[in-house]
């Protein structure tokens, strides 16, 4: 069966910690792994800009003694001529794996219901699993575990990245925290879900309004921008919302001593981190972005070798 990876929760507590240990060791090796041999080729689409995720998959790949081939929506049939489940069977044909960067899940979802190769997402309105496998590396190198970790995102509720810090951090066994103002709020069916796998993994999963006790003791603190792509027109509103959920010094000074600070960046300076946290001793943000290498990398060999 073909293994995809749309959602955080794709993988087991198992996988998860499989895929992590796999990018450990291909970070220690950087080029020992060549399972793209050929070179085979794997299709990155984007339709949305990317920095990092360009990036570190097409580095990646090569790396793999594989072929990255950068497709943009702008430039292609996807995006209104051609449905994703068509463009997935054309794509099986000569790739060994499909990458992409979109807006809406259920695009993603449709172009793995209609292929026999692994799909990846880049990047949804919804989720945005890689960063949080780069993520989880970057925790586990700086903290030597992930469960039982206490981990608090503030900001903007809805954002990608705290749906997938929910589904990610509940599978790792962290202890989630959320903080964000009520009309900002995470999807409740992907709470439920993160519960549901708290429960099993002995996580936790709380939803806070109240940004000082959500980051009192955390051994994690995570931001994003407050202006996610396509949200630009509601920027005035948002940083009106979220203006008390700011990673500033004081904020930072109530978590753990030793508490580190995540950024998926790009930072939008000022508004949810100031300077002087997120170039401060406890940030390990370049850490992060590094990683976003080594774990696609894993995670590109792992759906490869169970597909
Ligand atoms: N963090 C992240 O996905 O960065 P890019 O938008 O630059 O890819």
């Amino acid at each position: 069966m073909t293994r995809h990876f749309l959602r955080d929760d794709d993988l087991s507590q198992a996988e998860q910690t499989a895929i992590l240990d796999l990018a450990e060791h291909i970070k220690a090796d950087r080029w020992g792994r060549k399972p793209l041999a050929g070179p085979q080729t794997v299709a990155v689409i984007f339709d949305k800009s990317s920095t990092r995720t360009r990036v570190s998959f097409a580095v990646g790949i090569a790396d793999l003694g594989g072929q990255p081939l950068i497709i943009s929506t702008a430039n292609s049939q996807l995006g209104g001529k051609e449905s994703p489940s068509d463009t997935a069977r054309v794509l099986e044909r000569q790739v060994a794996a499909i990458v992409w960067r979109t807006y809406a899940q259920s695009g993603l979802v449709e172009m793995a219901s209609g292929t026999t190769v692994p799909v990846i997402n880049a990047l949804s309105d919804e989720f945005h699993p890689c960063q949080l496998l780069a993520d989880l590396l970057t925790i586990r190198e700086h903290k030597g575990t992930l469960a039982g970790l206490t981990v608090t995102f503030l900001g903007d509720g809805a954002d990608n990245m705290v749906h997938s810090y929910l589904l990610a951090g509940a599978t790792a066994g962290m202890h989630v925290r959320v903080a964000c103002p009520a009309d900002y709020m995470p999807e409740e069916r992907v709470v439920a879900d993160a519960d549901a796998i708290a429960v099993q993994t002995g996580g936790s999963v709380t939803i806070f309004t109240d940004a000082l006790e959500a980051v009192s003791g955390a051994d994690v603190v995570v931001t994003d921008t407050w202006v996610s792509m396509g949200k630009e027109d509601e920027k005035a509103a948002r940083v009106a919302s979220l203006s008390s959920y700011k990673v500033d010094g004081d904020l930072m000074a109530l978590a753990k001593p030793d508490a580190i600070f995540l950024h998926c960046l790009p930072a939008d300076r000022g508004y949810e981190v100031t300077s002087e946290v997120i170039d401060g001793p406890q940030s390990v943000i370049w850490d992060e972005a590094e990683n976003r290498l080594h774990a696609q990398k894993a995670l590109m060999v792992w759906l490869l070798e169970n597909s």
